[in-house]
């Protein structure tokens, strides 16, 4: 389905006779089948999940619930970097190394796959895990995590959000309330202003690294309303990504997982919304320019080599992709005050 959409479009484009403002809107279409919007107006939450989504905020802000207090979810997704950090390797609890760049957390909602090598089945089971990983917030044990929460003054929070549970503080309600956070925060663009049919939202510039991306490719991989997150596919499809991008120790992606032949250098296909507010690029963080990330791809991925024009328009799309972070990320939350609770921490 996806093939033949992309067939269409390049007839569409190819096809001389359309005036140019129909050629527009019927492109219009053609785009909005490939990617989705983010909507303006998402229904609004019920009141439990209301709960959970500020308890979630709450915890991704929280530095007490690490092991040493240097770390909290929001240490590595930062606001101000569109929930990266602007390193190549993130740094953690007792100042460990991640072994990939971090990834942005907006546009969740829109994207399945979970992590560069696919290693987490859901965003719950990413946020449980977090709590205990040595590179996250280390954690030695569940234990360990609920005392922090408790004595970080969360039981009564988790009783609200979570008032059908017979134990409302446990590790898998956090996880679930930092899932349902997550998938709450989208950015809207003005791409999706576009696409909802008001081409003027995009330059000139950027409708015509729209065609270029959909016309070249790009969107074979990078499509649905995050502009990807939906599947995994090989880096390097054309020729190994190394001898592009001349990283000296390439990362063997979901095969280190799976340990299966078909899985080498298998990454998640990511989401291009915000794209120009995340460098670097890639999850070895190869390249800082977006420019040349371009580039790459073309060589890597289509085997073309794309144009300074043909890169300069299709950047021009992706600046269209930076969207309006949801206030309840850009402003920190009032975190709970501490329980007076006496009760010492576990080993
Ligand atoms: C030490 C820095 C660090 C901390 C702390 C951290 N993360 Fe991350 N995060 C990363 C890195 C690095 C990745 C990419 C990991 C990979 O794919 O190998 C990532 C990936 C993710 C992803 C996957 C996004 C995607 O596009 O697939 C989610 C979701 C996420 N983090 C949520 C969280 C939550 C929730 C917390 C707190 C409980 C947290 N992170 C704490 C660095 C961090
Ligand atoms: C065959 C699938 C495929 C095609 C086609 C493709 N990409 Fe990608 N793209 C990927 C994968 C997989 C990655 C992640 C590679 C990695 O870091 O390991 C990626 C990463 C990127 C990144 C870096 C994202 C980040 O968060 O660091 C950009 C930018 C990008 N692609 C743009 C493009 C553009 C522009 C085109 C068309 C010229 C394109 N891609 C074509 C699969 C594809």
């Amino acid at each position: 389905m996806k093939f033949s959409l992309l067939i269409s479009a390049a007839f569409l484009l190819s096809s001389v006779s359309l005036s140019s403002s129909a050629a527009d809107k019927e492109f219009v279409q053609t785009a909005k089948a490939l990617f989705g919007t983010i909507p303006a107006k998402e229904s609004a939450p019920d009141k439990i999940t209301q709960e959970q989504i500020e308890l979630g905020r709450k915890l991704f802000f929280d530095y007490r619930l690490s092991k040493d207090g240097s770390t909290a979810c929001v240490r590595c997704h930062q606001p101000q970097y569109f929930s990266t950090d602007r390193l190549a390797q993130s740094s953690g609890f007792n100042g460990n190394k991640g072994a990939r760049n971090a990834q942005s957390i907006l546009n969740l909602k829109y994207q399945p796959v979970v992590h560069w090598r696919n290693d987490r089945e859901s965003l719950e089971e990413q946020a449980l895990k977090a709590f205990t990983t040595p590179l996250s917030l280390g954690n030695s044990s569940t234990e360990e995590a609920l005392k922090r929460l408790e004595l970080a003054g969360y039981a009564p929070l988790f009783a609200k959000a979570f008032p059908k549970s017979e134990k409302a503080l446990t590790l898998e309600n956090a996880a679930s309330a930092l899932g349902t956070y997550q998938r709450a925060l989208t950015t809207r663009a003005p791409f999706d202003k576009y696409l909802e049919g008001d081409v003027k939202a995009l330059s000139v510039a950027a409708q015509k690294g729209l065609q270029e991306f959909v016309t070249v490719g790009c969107a074979s991989c990078h499509n649905g309303p995050a502009i990807g997150g939906r599947s995994l596919q090989k880096f390097g499809v054309f020729q190994n990504y190394w001898n592009v991008t001349k990283v000296t120790t390439p990362d063997k992606g979901r095969f280190e997982v799976t340990k299966k032949e078909e899985d080498l250098y298998i990454f998640k296909v990511p989401s291009l919304r915000n794209i120009a507010e995340t460098s670097p690029y890639f999850h070895d963080a190869s390249t800082k320019d977006l420019g040349t990330a371009i580039r790459w791809m073309g060589k890597l991925q289509l085997n073309k080599d794309l144009s300074d024009d043909q890169v300069s328009v299709i950047k021009a799309f992706l600046e269209s992709l930076t969207g309006e972070l949801p206030k309840n990320f850009r402003e920190a939350p009032l975190l709970p005050q501490e329980a007076h609770a006496g009760s010492e921490l576990p080993g």
